[in-house]
């Protein structure tokens, strides 16, 4: 299938894109959009393409003249809304980076107009890739710790926490880092949220120029268990992704510690004790895009779906407007 990758970056996540991008057959880049001259052709030379398949911004020229079956949205996600209206209104198959708009409305508009053109969106949340994560949650489908009643998902930042110093957001660690979390509470435990109540802050070590970059937040989910997400900027050693998990259920608690699953405190996988959890994005990236040339060509049981991603995103919006009014809200 014929892609155009949208916002190519240089040292940023345009580019971790790209090895996935080779590597998987039946994907070709035929074009790249980018409104910075520099990133645009760093990327045009490592793809081997003419300049005729670069533009500074997306138009219906351009698809008409590249004739591609979808794109990859790695922009800003304050652009992924007019990218992936856009393009699936010329026809397009989407798959956009996390998160998958930077409003509910905008993001649940996306979902309601790919049913609507009968168009394939895709939110390319990695992390459920992960084989620790995996791995978890086929021992909790498989009955190993009985009926969930209650998760913790710890995520720890360096202490100057997730900042973006080229754009503004009030909150970055809810919408761009937590949203792999929520995701993460419903792909393990194959459960809902029902309710939030959530607080956002700084440190005092945190300035508020650049948005609230810890948070803690109770979520009630549907068979009456407990989920507690703490997104911490902090000296305290740990991981953002997949992060430190306990989930205790009827019959016992499993644990994500450094990459290593414990059943009630004993290691049972992998065989060899890890010092850290492994994250390849680029090879995570290959998953995401396998899934979703899957979902392309017809499979009905893909990964990533907008629809799904957005019982996701609403946790990191319900999260902000809880913490905003400082009371509970109901998802
Ligand atoms: N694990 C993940 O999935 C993961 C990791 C990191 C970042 N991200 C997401 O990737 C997105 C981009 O983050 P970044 O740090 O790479 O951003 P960035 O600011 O580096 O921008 C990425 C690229 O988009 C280009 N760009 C900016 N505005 C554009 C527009 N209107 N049209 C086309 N291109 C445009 C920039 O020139 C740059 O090449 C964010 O939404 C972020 O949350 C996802």
């Amino acid at each position: 299938m014929r892609a155009v990758q949208i916002g190519v970056g240089s040292e940023t996540f345009g580019r971790t894109w790209r090895k996935g991008l080779i590597q998987i057959d039946g994907v070709e880049i035929v074009g790249l959009v980018d409104p910075n001259p520099s990133y645009l052709k760093e990327a045009r030379e490592f793809f081997g393409l003419p300049e005729e398949s670069c533009a500074s911004w997306a138009s219906k020229e351009f698809y008409d003249r590249v004739q591609a079956d979808f794109i990859i949205d790695s922009t800003p996600h304050a652009f992924h809304y007019k990218n992936a209206i856009e393009a699936m209104r010329f026809g397009l198959n989407v798959i956009v980076v996390k998160p998958m708009s930077d409003s509910f409305a905008t993001a649940d508009t996306m979902v309601n107009e790919a049913t609507r053109l009968g168009k394939k969106l895709v939110v390319a949340q990695q992390i459920r890739f992960m084989e620790s994560v995996l791995q978890l949650r086929k021992l909790i489908g498989d009955g190993m710790i009985g009926d969930i009643a209650y998760i913790q998902a710890d995520s720890y930042f360096t202490k100057q926490g997730p900042v973006r110093d080229k754009w503004y957001q009030p909150h970055p660690l809810l919408l761009e880092c937590a949203i792999h979390q929520f995701d993460l509470i419903r792909w393990i435990s194959g459960l809902e949220p029902e309710s939030v109540i959530a607080d956002a802050w700084n440190m005092p070590w945190n300035e508020e120029v650049w948005g609230k970059k810890s948070a803690i937040a109770l979520f009630h989910m549907s068979n009456g268990s407990r989920a507690l997400f703490r997104g911490l900027s902090t000296d305290q050693p740990g991981e953002s992704y997949p992060g430190h998990w306990e989930i205790e259920g009827t019959k016992g608690v499993l644990s994500l510690v450094k990459g290593n699953i414990l059943l009630n405190s004993e290691r049972i996988w992998p065989a060899e004790e890890q010092s850290e959890a492994e994250l390849d994005i680029l090879t995570l990236n290959a998953e995401v895009l396998k899934d979703a040339l899957a979902y392309f060509a017809g499979s009905e049981t893909p990964v990533l779906t907008g629809a799904d991603n957005l019982k996701s995103l609403k946790m990191a919006f319900a999260c902000i407007e809880s913490s905003d009014k400082g009371s509970k809200i109901h998802l």
